[in-house]
């Protein structure tokens, strides 16, 4: 591509003399383009006999700044979207456009960018690497994207001072907590600035007051920070943080609408953000 510039300053989530891909860099959601929007999305797991259709066409669209709760049974098709969602998976049929790009027209490499750059995870077992500090799993996507260690050092220090763990930069994961721990895998997830946080029943692991700490941090990324939070969980009280709650049954979306009795927020706050959808 001959209008290319190479490895600019500000564009987070490049590689050390990577190229600017305008497809994936800079497309823009504008109005009327949802952040993300899913149109008759299916996946089959297997083939002949044992395919088995975990999806059956899932229509969703999500603006950014939302807070979204999935729900439903076990086998319901959660996860599956998420992981097509994040990119870490294909749909078999359908389409799936973010920021307005669609996202099969992009070859391998960049849906890897894409997810690079737009994407935080965070799952059930927090997956931090046993043997190395909080600091250390914190700046590991930092290392992934070349950054230089002073850079990592500072942005990994600036992601546990989010989530409160600044003072157990130095500990091991058996160190700390459940909570603690999952605190450091959110911080590993915004350490490089993601657009959206998926959240794959990011309490199921915790006792409910841990499981509250960590929803009063998710609401604050996306309340403070803008983060577009979506978030799978089994747990009423949990999902009762999100603006919007989708249910999937049978790999299909049952019903999905605006949580009136989102918890957590000040009044004030509640009043506005009610307002503004
Ligand atoms: N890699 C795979 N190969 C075959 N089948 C799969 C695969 N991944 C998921 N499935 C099947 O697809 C269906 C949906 O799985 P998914 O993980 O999306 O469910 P879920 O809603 O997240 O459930 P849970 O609440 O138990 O996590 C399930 O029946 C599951 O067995
Ligand atoms: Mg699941």
């Amino acid at each position: 591509m001959s209008s290319a510039r190479t490895n600019p300053v500000g564009i987070l989530g490049l590689q050390a003399g990577e190229e600017v891909n305008p497809l994936v860099d800079t497309a823009e959601a504008g109005p009327g383009v949802p952040l993300i929007r899913l149109r008759g999305i299916g996946k089959t797991y297997g083939q002949g006999e044992t395919a088995f259709q975990a999806l059956k066409g899932v229509d969703l669209d999500i603006a950014a700044g939302e807070f979204v709760a999935i729900m439903g049974p076990s086998g319901s098709g959660k996860s599956t979207t998420m992981n097509i969602l994040g990119g870490l998976d294909q749909p078999s049929s359908g389409r799936y456009w973010f920021r307005g790009v669609e996202v099969q027209s992009l070859a391998r490499d960049e849906r890897a960018r894409l997810r690079r750059r737009y994407f935080g995870f965070v799952f059930q077992g927090f997956n931090l690497l046993a043997r190395t500090s909080a600091l250390e799993n914190v700046e590991l996507p930092l290392v992934y994207r070349g950054e230089p260690a002073v850079a990592r050092h500072a942005a990994a220090q600036r992601a546990l001072e989010q989530v409160g763990l600044l003072s157990w930069a130095g500990h091991l994961p058996s160190e700390l907590s459940g909570g603690q721990q999952q605190r450091v895998a959110i911080a590993r997830a915004i350490v490089t600035q993601p657009q959206v946080l998926l959240a794959d029943e990011p309490t199921g692991n915790l006792d409910s007051q841990r499981g509250h700490e960590i929803m009063e941090l998710i609401q604050r990324l996306n309340l403070e920070q803008g983060i577009t939070v979506l978030m799978v969980t089994h747990e009423v009280d949990i999902a009762a943080y999100a603006g919007r709650i989708v249910r999937f049954v049978d790999g299909r979306i049952a019903s999905d609408g605006p949580n009136p009795d989102r918890v957590g927020l000040p009044p004030a706050r509640l009043a506005a953000v009610t307002e503004a959808r």
